[in-house]
């Protein structure tokens, strides 16, 4: 595989579109912010004089926390806007806010907004830099990135890894990330969902389905559950919460016929009795939860950092 250098785009929208050295060369310069973020001097200058707006119309604490950081810990101006608080009160669109950002010579956006194809709206109008903060069910590509990152500081890589993820799969922008950066990276991926939480396209992705989550754990060196996303939700998709909970919430029973020493993600926000027990949540030896949001903060810091590189030849297409 050769070598990248910087990306092919001016923005991360998706993990659509990636290919495995780009994959590689994300992962490789977060390697070097883990470690700057585990010693005494968290800061670096790279982006000084850069200006990065943090534009979240959809709830948020890690993803627009862990933006917020990488920006200030590679030395940017970091701003966050959100709908409550804007001009989007005032009946603004989605377009005029973003080139209203523009103006004031954002380099970058970083976008969470509840439709998908949203992100890519903006992208093509803007000339500044943009990144996929979240996209209503279509995609998340720093939480694959940095799900990715986890598992391969642990297991040393994800080519032939078996990696389940379960939970409300037609609902999640994770899931979708998930499976394309898993499947480009050559892992065997599987989705476990009630045929109510399947998307109908899942045949697209090359990965494998269940419906029985013991079945779909089996063997597995990576078990990622997903949270129910009732705010997602048009109508009803599961019985009841206690009905969900006993089917496909992950406890020791369930996880039992996975490998021995599988790990076990979830993105948060979770919700404790309704996908996973808390006796595996919080298990220090198998959960990887706290480490995938320490990952956050370091992926953030490499898009960040290879998307403001050049700005002379890193332009949008917008005017
Ligand atoms: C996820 C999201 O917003 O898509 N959260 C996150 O970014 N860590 C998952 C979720 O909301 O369930």
């Amino acid at each position: 595989m050769p070598a990248a250098s910087q990306l092919s785009s001016p923005h991360l929208l998706g993990i659509e579109g990636l290919s495995p050295a780009e994959i590689e060369l994300l992962l490789d310069l977060s390697e070097h912010y883990v470690k700057m973020n585990r010693s005494g001097n968290k800061k670096s200058d790279v982006l000084r004089g850069r200006t990065i707006i943090n534009v979240f119309f959809e709830a948020s604490t890690r993803t627009r926390t862990s933006f917020e950081l990488a920006g200030k810990r590679l030395g940017a101006d970091v701003i966050n806007i959100s709908p409550e608080v804007s001009a989007v009160r005032k009946g603004e669109t989605l377009l005029d806010t973003a080139l209203t950002l523009d103006a004031m010579h954002a380099d970058l956006l970083v976008v969470r907004h509840p439709e998908s194809g949203a992100v890519q709206l903006i992208a093509e109008k803007v000339r500044c830099a943009v990144v996929n903060g979240g996209d209503g069910a279509h995609e998340h590509p720093t939480q694959a990135l940095l799900d990715a990152l986890a598992i391969r500081r642990r297991l040393g890589r994800l080519h032939g890894l078996v990696v389940a993820i379960c939970g409300d799969i037609l609902h999640s922008r994770v899931a979708r990330s998930n499976m394309l950066l898993l499947k480009t990276m050559g892992a065997d991926v599987r989705v476990v969902a009630p045929p109510t939480l399947m998307p109908a396209d899942i045949d697209r992705y090359g990965v494998s389905v269940f419906h029985d989550l013991a079945e779909g754990v089996r063997d597995a060196d990576i078990v990622m559950m997903l949270r129910l996303q009732q705010e997602r939700m048009r109508g009803s998709y599961v019985p009841s919460i206690a009905e969900y909970f006993h089917f496909y919430g992950l406890d020791r029973a369930k996880l039992a016929g996975a490998k021995p020493d599988a790990l076990i993600m979830h993105p948060g926000p979770m919700n404790r009795g309704v996908e996973i027990d808390s006796d595996v949540a919080d298990d220090i030896n198998r959960s990887l939860i706290q480490e995938q949001v320490e990952m956050g903060v370091a992926v953030r810091m490499a898009c960040l950092d290879l998307l403001t590189r050049d700005l002379s030849t890193n332009q949008g297409t917008g005017q």
